[in-house]
């Protein structure tokens, strides 16, 4: 233990975007949200975070660093992310490299962090999901934690809500859970990313802004303040989980671009709903939405879904190849490659990776 050895591992996780969304929690330090979520997991090879863990003997502190900047680690997000994987470490031997770090160790070792995102940095596209799933992937694999991905979620969660969908591919359902420690509010696999690969994700950043209030404060101000929040939690998401769980199984592109849009305009109608009022989309979501709803109705079966997070760039899925080429072809009409809003078309993406360790 005293020899100045390094041990590294490198995971890579990518981002994802939520067709029911999760807007609320009941517990605000675990992260336990009041209602399910599904999300779609978009391709690692444009959107995602690559987080290379390391510890030493020779490391007095733990410390970050995100995009080359160093970060604070004193956050409760963070401090819960690396209690709760250190509290699982188990056991390592490396003989090649003479390192042996027993279960006891860990709690004497210091980790340090490295964290890129590869996305635009014009994107504004949250990054807190694909970052914490990462973060807690790595560390995971770092001190050989036993866990399953489901497992991981739950850990992953107390990062950021939305990071607990980032630990799989394909589609993904978020558990709100029962029990009052958390343990089972976690995510599960619906589909992997090849059970519905014709579809293509097209991303109009509208705005690369920071948005005026984040998602942890809105959320926070709607379940204090909207009557509204605890209908859609009660009433509406609970059937709307099983008919878009429906729909993702019978790949019906109809019923799930209804179920998609649906969910986005109510999630802005709840945030309309808080007092004070939150507005994240702005005119140019507007009209997207009006220009994807004319297109539907005139073609008599939805081609294209849209759904928009907490800001006002849109998130388009499109139906197929055909689809994705005539909005796009569309899009470039009302926002030509000169305007402020840029185009990106991605795919349904895999699972966390594993890219190196040593
Ligand atoms: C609108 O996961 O960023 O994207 O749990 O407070 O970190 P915290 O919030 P976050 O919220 C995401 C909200 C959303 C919807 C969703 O991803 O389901």
């Amino acid at each position: 233990m005293s020899e100045p050895w390094v041990k590294m591992v490198t995971a890579q996780t990518p981002t994802n975007i939520a067709v029911i969304k999760y807007w609320g929690k009941r517990d605000e330090t675990l992260i336990l949200p009041v209602n399910d979520s599904i999300s779609i997991t978009l391709d690692p090879a444009h959107l995602c975070t690559t987080t290379t863990v390391a510890v030493s003997p020779s490391f007095v502190q733990d410390r970050m660093w995100l995009n080359g900047k160093e970060i604070s680690l004193s956050g409760g997000r963070y401090q819960n992310c690396l209690r709760e994987i250190r509290a699982r470490a188990c056991d390592i031997e490396d003989k090649e490299r003479g390192i042996k770090i027993s279960k006891k160790d860990w709690e004497k070792l210091h980790v340090h962090i490295a964290s890129y995102n590869n996305f635009p940095t014009a994107a504004g596209l949250a990054s807190s999901a694909a970052g914490f799933a990462c973060l807690v992937f790595a560390l995971a694999k770092l001190m050989n934690a036993k866990e399953d991905n489901s497992e991981l979620s739950a850990i992953a969660r107390q990062g950021s809500g939305s990071a607990c969908r980032s630990l799989f591919g394909g589609f993904v359902k978020w558990n709100m859970g029962k029990v009052e420690d958390g343990s089972d509010s976690l995510a599960i696999q619906v589909v992997d990313e090849k059970h519905w690969h014709d579809l293509v994700i097209i991303i109009a950043v509208v705005s690369s802004r920071e948005k005026e209030t984040s998602s942890t404060t809105g959320m926070h101000e709607t379940v204090e303040t909207s009557l509204l929040l605890q209908h859609r939690a009660k009433e509406i998401v609970p059937k709307r989980i099983v008919q878009m769980e429906m729909s993702i199984k019978n790949r019906d592109f109809a019923s799930f671009a209804h179920l998609t849009c649906a969910d986005s305009n109510q999630f802005h109608a709840v945030c309309l709903d808080t007092c004070p009022p939150i507005f994240y989309m702005n005119d140019t979501s507007h009209r997207i939405i009006s220009c994807v709803e004319k297109w539907n109705r005139s073609e008599g079966t939805p081609q294209v879904a849209y759904t928009f997070d907490a800001g006002p760039n849109a998130v388009l899925i499109a139906h197929n190849r055909k689809a994705a080429a005539q909005l796009l072809q569309k899009l470039l009409f009302y926002f030509p490659p000169n305007s402020d809003t840029q185009l990106n078309s991605y795919v349904l993406g895999d699972k966390s990776i594993l890219k190196d360790a040593g």
